[in-house]
């Protein structure tokens, strides 16, 4: 490939980044690193570097990289037929055996799904739906969603009030109205340490069940929620938690959104979050793993429950006013298909299970005792590595310190190691493909704990 003598200075003059320091960008105080290629757990950048990518990408290259079945998929569906579009009742090969795939393989009480882009816009799109429904069951007042602190739903206008993060707030005049936040299920961080599991769940659903009646359920809607909190530091509930808060949501009448777009699809070695915690969502939102990544792709499953009552609002007022010109993208859809056969041909649900087992369980022996390492935490192939300052306090390091990123960045640096600083605490993220061997768990375990030594001692 032609080395382009420019691209930096272009990249810098030209290109707006998500997510990142535009001012020390434009400084040229944030590394640059243009990626090339890929093959399994692996990228290359330009400059010859392989790197392991312990976090596949955004946790979303779950087949990881250089599948050429996918790609041959796309461009097979893109050479006979590139575009059309979904309205009105028409579709493609592709999309439609996408959505079959997709209904055989989410819990059995949903019925219909709708595909958009991104992770954003399929829960823009889900909480349409929710005030839809409850205009067409005659209920106006009842459109309050209720999302956890540290939820991540996307960073739309929506779904950056229903994401809990104050990074994704600040001056965005963000959280809109609509929107109010309860307790994340954050056991390690609970305000009382005397609290067990059971009473910590306890607890979260007096949070959960206080704010109903603050705010009447009369104008709550629905609760979203991810089986396991993802962008807000990787933390799986604590035992027992779903099916509390799902008796609560029953009893009040309101309904349930799983934002399973990093679970779905076999992250947690199970096909959904739903099942692998008991929840009964109305709505599922998947992305990512949909196609890991090689097209976008994202849906709304939707329950026969509010099937039924979106079917009686277009009898009574015409066909549903929802679409965008790319929903159910023939592209999209066919490296859909190819993603979806492929993780069954390789078994790549049960291999995320096994060896995520592993790789959590060594990151735990190896890392457990370190003086400033106060959790180790996951589920399936998803791991996190939290740092204190005092394990015996749990106090956080100062922020300006930047513990997280400093040991993330020595990861790359020593080892070729990437894994994600996420952005809220020092969390160390690991969210490999599934297809990741022990040998490569092995690997990430070892440099992490050398780059944990070479930060913090
Ligand atoms: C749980 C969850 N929901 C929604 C989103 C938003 O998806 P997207 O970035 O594709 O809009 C993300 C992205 O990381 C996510 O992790």
């Amino acid at each position: 490939m032609l080395h382009n003598d420019k691209l930096e200075e272009w990249d810098r003059e030209n290109f707006f980044h998500p997510s990142t320091h535009l001012a020390e960008f434009a400084r040229g105080n944030v590394p640059q690193r243009v990626i090339t290629g890929g093959s399994g757990c692996h990228i290359e950048d330009r400059d010859g570097n392989r790197l392991l990518d312990a976090f596949a990408g955004l946790y979303c290259v779950n087949v990881g990289y250089g599948r050429s079945e996918i790609a041959d998929a796309i461009a097979e569906q893109a050479k006979e037929l590139a575009y059309y579009h979904s309205y009105v009742g028409h579709g493609t090969e592709a999309s439609i055996t996408l959505a079959k795939m997709v209904l055989d393989r989410a819990p059995d009480h949903m019925s219909k799904v709708y595909f958009g882009q991104s992770g954003s816009d399929a829960n823009e799109t889900n909480i349409k739906l929710v005030w839809y429904y409850n205009n067409i069951l005659g209920r106006p007042e009842k459109k309050k969603i209720i999302s956890r602190w540290r939820g991540y739903h996307g960073s739309g206008l929506m779904t950056g009030s229903l994401t809990g993060l104050e990074l994704f707030h600040k001056k965005f005049d963000l959280p809109l109205s609509q929107v109010v936040h309860t307790e994340a299920p954050y056991y390690y961080r609970r305000d009382d340490l005397s609290q067990s599991e059971e009473e910590f769940v306890a607890h979260c659903v007096a949070e959960l069940e206080a704010l109903i009646e603050r705010e009447g359920a009369d104008t709550i809607a629905a609760f979203i929620g991810e089986p396991v909190l993802g962008t807000g530091g990787i933390v799986p509930p604590p035992n027992g938690y779903w099916p509390a808060i799902q008796a609560v949501l029953d009893r009040h009448d309101i309904l349930l959104i799983a934002d399973e777009v990093v679970t779905g699809f076999g992250r947690l070695g199970t096909m959904f979050g739903s099942e692998h915690y008991g929840m009964r969502p109305d709505l599922i939102t998947i992305a990512k793993g949909l196609t890991s990544a090689y097209a976008p792709l994202s849906g709304s499953i939707v329950s026969e429950k509010m099937w039924a009552v979106l079917e009686q609002g277009t009898d009574e007022n015409g066909p549903i006013g929802h679409g965008w010109t790319y929903s159910a993208h023939p592209i999209g859809a066919a490296a859909g298909v190819a993603n979806l056969e492929l993780i069954d041909k390789l078994g790549l649900v049960e291999n995320a299970g096994s060896v995520g087992a592993y790789l959590n369980a060594e990151m735990a022996s190896a890392l457990s005792e370190h003086a400033n390492v106060g959790d180790v935490r996951g589920e399936g192939m998803i791991c996190a590595v939290e740092f204190v300052s005092d394990k015996k306090t749990r106090s956080f390091f100062d922020a300006s310190d930047k513990i997280g990123p400093q040991i993330a960045a020595k990861l790359l640096e020593q080892n070729n190691v990437i894994a994600r600083a996420m952005p809220q605490g020092d969390i160390l993220g690991f969210a490999p493909p599934f297809c990741l061997t022990k040998s490569e768990a092995d690997q990430i375990v070892a440099a992490t704990h050398q780059a944990v030594k070479s930060v913090l001692g």
